[in-house]
């Protein structure tokens, strides 16, 4: 009888020693939506992996992380990402970036030319939409969506490599502003990319996502996203599991590539004082402008560096190139903030004006959060710190932080989120956007 018991009691112990054992052997499921963000210049992908609950930022063949949001026609293919850049220079009117600045616009009449003279492609008109007319063995228009839908294919390619599964759902963020009109045609991009899209959340929610605000005790998110060429600012407010854009302010013409020419025509200036003549040559200035970039990045990390760069300069008349000259300049943080001291200050215009517009004090908002390559820079960090009496959220790589959040709504979509709250936005129709420029 006790021998009986004892068996069934094995039994029903190696059944259940079975059962935990499979569960905790059994390879974490594979996730089956995935995250994109498809931005104006860089464009990422993100899954959300439910076994150890975090979020891999995916990579393609070369290890990086974002591509660049380029697509390049030949008459053989359509390339998108990196191979589109490489090929820019030798195939400048078949190549285009820039597509999401015009997906699902309606533009007024005369606005487009100007818009084309900008661009060494060809954008047109058609019936107030934007087309980009390519010209390879034959000639033809492409939509802005087309354009996205490259990028997004190439995208959803890498994620299934990676996870080696077919993927066919996605949740993809748009900026805050877009009207559903921008929504509905970033959404036809992913259908044309073969992916159904299970929800479209806005840049900044995804942020805030990215750093766990949505399951924290936060009301107030104020959300500073700065880029190459443009800022950014929203006030979210929290209510339950939601997030709702309160307040919008940017300024289309402040970002990055600004902090650097304002260091070129430093370099520039600086080369005239020591050799007399100013940098004319297209090389020159090209390589003093890859020189200034590199050490702008450079200064986020060091107090100071050296900018070494050979240029030709036209000092003689002679027809053959002279040899090079070395020019070197040490540039520190110091004369880089002096520089662009007033730059720097105009980054807290659209934020005053978005809490003014929200009713809300400085002091109410719970979290900063940094979005964007430029958010790197030390000062502007020290800047916003300074403003709020408070640091900002930065543990996130800020060029990582929307494709993050994104990964984290779709992991929510693909119900592997261990039954949290999820963050869902209340849309803001009637919302209008201020902009400094
Ligand atoms: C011309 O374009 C078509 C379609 O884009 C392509 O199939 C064909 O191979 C091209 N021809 C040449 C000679 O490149
Ligand atoms: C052009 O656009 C207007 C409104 O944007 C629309 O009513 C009209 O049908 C369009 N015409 C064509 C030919 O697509
Ligand atoms: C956007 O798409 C939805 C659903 O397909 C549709 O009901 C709505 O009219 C569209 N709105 C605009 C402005 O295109
Ligand atoms: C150099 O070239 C400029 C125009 O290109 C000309 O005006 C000038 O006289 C030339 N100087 C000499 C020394 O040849
Ligand atoms: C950033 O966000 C988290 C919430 O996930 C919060 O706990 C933290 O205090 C915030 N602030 C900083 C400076 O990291």
């Amino acid at each position: 009888m006790s021998g009986e018991i004892s068996m069934i009691g094995s039994v029903i112990l190696a059944l259940f020693l079975a059962g935990y054992l499979g569960q905790q052997y059994l390879p974490p499921p594979t996730p089956k939506v995935i995250g994109l963000d498809l931005g104006t210049t860089f464009s990422s992908v993100g899954v959300f992996h439910p076994g150890s609950g975090e979020v891999e930022v995916i990579a393609d063949e070369e290890g990086r992380m974002s591509i660049p949001s380029t697509v390049s026609f030949t008459s053989a293919a359509v390339l998108a990402g990196h191979e589109a850049v490489e090929l820019a220079d030798r195939n400048q009117q078949n190549t285009i970036y820039d597509a999401k600045r015009f997906i699902g616009k309606i533009f007024e009449p005369g606005v487009l030319e100007q818009e084309s003279a900008r661009y060494p492609f060809q954008v047109i008109n058609n019936n107030g939409s934007a087309e980009f007319l390519i010209s390879t063995n034959h000639t033809f228009a492409v939509s802005p969506e087309f354009i996205g839908s490259r990028l997004l294919l190439k995208m959803r390619k890498m994620a299934e490599r990676q996870l080696g599964t077919p993927i066919q759902k996605a949740v993809i963020s748009v900026p805050a502003e877009f009207d559903e009109r921008q929504r509905n045609y970033t959404v036809r991009a992913a259908d044309l990319a073969g992916l159904e899209v299970l929800r479209v959340i806005s840049e900044p929610t995804a942020a805030a996502m990215a750093y766990g605000l949505h399951k924290v005790d936060v009301f107030n998110v104020l959300v500073v996203d700065l880029g190459g060429g443009t800022l950014d600012v929203s006030l979210l407010n929290k209510q339950g599991g939601m997030f709702l854009t309160r307040a919008m302010a940017g300024n289309n013409k402040l970002g990055g590539q600004d902090f650097s020419q304002r260091l070129l025509q430093y370099t520039r200036e600086r080369v005239q004082q020591e050799f007399g003549v100013p940098p004319t040559l297209k090389e020159d200035i090209h390589r003093l402008r890859q020189a200034v970039e590199a050490a702008k990045l450079k200064l986020t990390l060091h107090p100071s560096v050296t900018i070494s760069v050979p240029l030709h300069l036209q000092i003689y008349n002679s027809s053959e190139s002279p040899a090079p000259i070395l020019f070197h300049a040490v540039v520190t943080r110091k004369l880089f903030e002096e520089l662009n001291t007033d730059l720097f200050q105009k980054i807290l215009a659209p934020v005053e004006t978005v809490l003014k517009e929200g009713h809300v004090e400085k002091e109410d908002v719970d979290e900063v959060v940094l979005v964007g390559g430029s958010t790197r820079i030390p000062r502007i960090r020290k800047l916003i710190s300074e403003y709020f009496q408070k640091e900002p959220n930065t543990s996130l790589d800020p060029e990582m932080a929307v494709v993050t959040g994104v990964a984290i709504q779709a992991g929510i979509m693909g119900g592997s989120w261990p039954l949290q709250v999820s963050a869902i936005e209340i849309p803001n129709r009637q919302l209008r956007k201020t902009n400094f420029s």
